[in-house]
């Protein structure tokens, strides 16, 4: 093959008590990575587009530059020459996991350039690193943007991650503010230690969720969706956060929070109807705080980083 395009899909990370260990990929929207052979040996980033100029150019400061390079590496293909084109379909900063999905894509890619000398779930480690690079060691984003549905991330040294099964008809709604929040910002503000009670309840919480997305009880899966760790933490951060969580509830949302670093909040809901109901709430909550907000509704078992 001499060019493949690869899409990965936004993903919404922590799911409330599961800070850095889960992650959910959604249907869309997402990136689109296109990479080609080319004779000059090295990984180039001709165009980065649909990011309004910000993102860097260079391979090994871009997240898609740095998995394509650290895939190649894990692969053990040395002496080729790729370029690649990264298409964001995501907004950066919005806690939809967009350094995730550029990285997802452009790894889903090159491997498939190359053959397909690794599996998806190898290719966790690449997108790993340039997760590392850019925002934080944490493999909550990139495994699922990978390997699509619900992930848990039970360790990154080594990699462990398990697959979680989904309860039919369940769907989320993704509300995302009009501004953007570093990954890094919203990380420097978590406490360094944790009170034995909350770690308790997010530990109970996130060993319930699992449970229920196993039997399927809905009322349970939504009850877990609480943190008692992170999100208050980050609560300056995401003007309006309590009042759009409480609007998503009063609309009959199953359970609601921060979508990963934020400041996207997300609700899990019984059905499409009900997550469309839940999103209107959710947008007029944040307009009530002064922000303009948009929102995708998704089905939660959506598949991950494949090639288009
Ligand atoms: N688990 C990460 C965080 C996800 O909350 O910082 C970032 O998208």
């Amino acid at each position: 093959m001499e060019s493949v395009t690869a899409f990965a899909p936004a993903t919404v990370a922590n799911l409330g008590p599961g800070f850095d260990v889960l992650g959910l990929a959604l249907a869309a929207p997402g990136d689109t990575v296109t990479a080609t052979r080319t004779g000059a040996p090295g990984v180039r980033i001709t165009a980065v587009e649909g990011d309004g100029g910000v993102l860097p150019l260079e391979a090994e400061r871009n997240t898609a530059g740095i998995a394509a390079i650290a895939t190649l590496a894990r692969a053990g293909v040395t002496g080729i020459g790729v370029e690649l084109i990264v298409r964001k379909g995501l907004p950066i900063g919005s806690g939809l996991g967009s350094s995730a999905a550029s990285a997802a894509a452009a790894a889903c890619a090159v491997n498939l350039l190359v053959g397909s000398p690794l599996r998806k779930s190898e290719l966790v480690g690449p997108c790993l690193e340039a997760e590392a690079a850019v925002s934080g060691r944490h493999a909550d984003n990139v495994a699922p943007a990978l390997l699509g549905g619900l992930i848990l991330v039970r360790s990154v040294d080594p990699i462990d991650i398990v697959r979680v099964p989904l309860p039919d008809g369940l769907a989320i709604a993704v509300v995302t503010p009009a501004f953007e929040l570093e990954t890094r910002t919203a990380r420097a503000v978590l406490p360094t230690h944790v009170p034995l009670a909350d770690l308790v309840r997010n530990t109970a919480n996130i060993g319930a969720m699992i449970s229920a997305c196993h039997s399927g009880d809905l009322g349970l899966l939504g009850r877990c969706v609480t943190d008692r760790v992170v999100a208050p933490a980050r609560a300056a951060l995401v003007p309006g956060a309590p009042e759009v969580i409480a609007a998503a509830l009063d609309r009959g949302a199953l359970g609601a929070s921060i979508s990963g670093a934020g400041p996207s909040v997300f609700a899990l809901c019984r059905s499409q109807r009900s997550a469309r109901e839940s999103a209107g709430a959710m947008v007029e909550a944040f307009a009530a705080a002064g922000l303009a907000a948009t929102y995708t509704i998704s089905e939660v078992d959506c598949p991950g980083a494949r090639q288009i």
